[in-house]
């Protein structure tokens, strides 16, 4: 048992230092540091500054975080409070997939990301690994929507649980933008109906359990979480303070509805969550923050799935998001096998585990 931890932990050392330097930007520690009182997971910054070896009461519970977003196997006993070789593994894991600094320790920037607003779909199944770059990501399987072309698929609210808070045709806009920026990179369409029973893609809000096995959590913590295709189920946490506009809301744990719908029309279309920070598929989303355009690896993503949109040019789309990869691209580019070690060993733990 023990050389295998130690073989795996020697590797995500080994890769720490040569594979992940273009994500280390300076000043970026503040990112995250907002007021956050009483809020899902504000409980779990006590652990600053642990590592191996540190035991801390309440541990078992940051544990289960990490097996509930996929970095943990389900343990055959309760969690343990002790900070032990497995759970070091599972921490590099996240940082790897986070695009953090690979430390192995629950440092400060780790930790912002751990409290931070996040969707609720795992980052990794043990299966999915095998297909995970350090880019965009599918689902196991790969699935999509399997129509005829020209496919078109529908969309509708659920006529019991929608919000007051953003009007009706608000809400319409909101997902007519999110849903059309999809669609423009892919030949896809999206349509509203009224017949909620019939969707494609059937979209609600809703409170703590609501029967699918994946409860909500109160203010902030998981905000939304939606189903892999060709599922439809797009379902938001009712307890968030859903915005269109900052100016005129002004709690700080105001959260962009249409940054997140983006994100989980993303899921709905198959694509699971991926390592860059910039993309819209990255798991997690500050309060008070707006990220609704797609980003290049987010359209690579989707058109390796669904083909091209005869009417898209990445010219017109994203001029700055293109040269500022080619920067981050250049010094990537020659760990791609590292980075495929990364995958093989992490898939090899969790067989292992199994
Ligand atoms: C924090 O939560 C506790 C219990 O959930 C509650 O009694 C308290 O009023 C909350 N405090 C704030 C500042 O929201
Ligand atoms: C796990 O913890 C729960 C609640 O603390 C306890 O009831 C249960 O007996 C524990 N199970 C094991 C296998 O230790
Ligand atoms: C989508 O709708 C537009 C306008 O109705 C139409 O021209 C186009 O062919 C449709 N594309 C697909 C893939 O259905
Ligand atoms: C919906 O809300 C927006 C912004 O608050 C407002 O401008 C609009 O008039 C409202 N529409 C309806 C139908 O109430
Ligand atoms: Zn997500
Ligand atoms: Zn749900």
């Amino acid at each position: 048992m023990f050389p295998v931890f130690s073989y795996v932990t020697f590797f995500f050392l080994l890769l720490s230092f040569s594979c992940f330097p273009a994500r280390i930007i300076p000043g970026s520690l503040t990112e995250l540091t907002v007021d956050r009182h009483n809020d899902t997971w504000r409980f779990f910054e006590r652990f600053l500054d642990t590592g191996k070896g540190s035991h801390v009461s309440g541990m078992s519970e940051l544990k289960k975080y990490f097996q509930r977003f996929g970095y943990l196997p389900v343990p055959n006993t309760n969690f343990t409070d002790v900070f032990d070789s497995r759970f070091e593994t599972a921490v590099m894991m996240y940082q790897a997939k986070l695009s953090l600094p690979v430390s192995g320790k629950l440092d400060s920037k780790t930790i912002n990301t751990i409290v931070s607003p996040r969707c609720g779909v795992s980052d990794t199944t043990p299966l999915e690994d095998v297909h995970e770059t350090r880019h965009f990501a599918y689902f196991y399987g790969k699935p999509r929507w399997a129509r005829v072309p020209p496919m078109t698929l529908t969309y509708s609210f659920s006529p019991e649980d929608m919000i007051e808070s953003v009007n009706s045709s608000e809400m319409k806009s909101v997902f007519e933008r999110a849903f059309s920026r999809w669609a423009s990179v892919i030949p896809v369409n999206f349509t509203e109906t009224e017949d909620f029973g019939s969707a494609d893609i059937k979209i609600g809000f809703y409170s703590g359990d609501h029967g699918d096995g994946e409860p909500f959590d109160g203010v902030l913590g998981v905000l939304a979480h939606a189903f892999s295709p060709q599922n439809g189920r797009f379902h938001f946490d009712r307890a968030e303070t859903w915005t269109v506009d900052f100016e005129t809301e002004k709690s700080r744990v105001a959260v962009d509805l249409e940054s997140v719908a983006t994100h989980e029309i993303g899921h709905i279309l198959g694509l699971a969550h991926s390592s860059v920070k910039e993309a819209v598929m990255y798991p997690s989303l500050s309060p008070r923050t707006k990220k609704v355009d797609l980003k290049r690896d987010d359209v690579d993503g989707v058109q390796a799935l669904y083909g091209r949109n005869p009417n898209f040019k990445f010219s017109s789309l994203m001029e700055s998001d293109i040269s500022s990869n080619r920067a981050v691209g250049l010094q990537i580019r020659p760990s791609r096998w590292a980075t495929t070690l990364v995958v093989v060993v992490a898939f090899k733990f969790f067989l292992w585990t199994r």
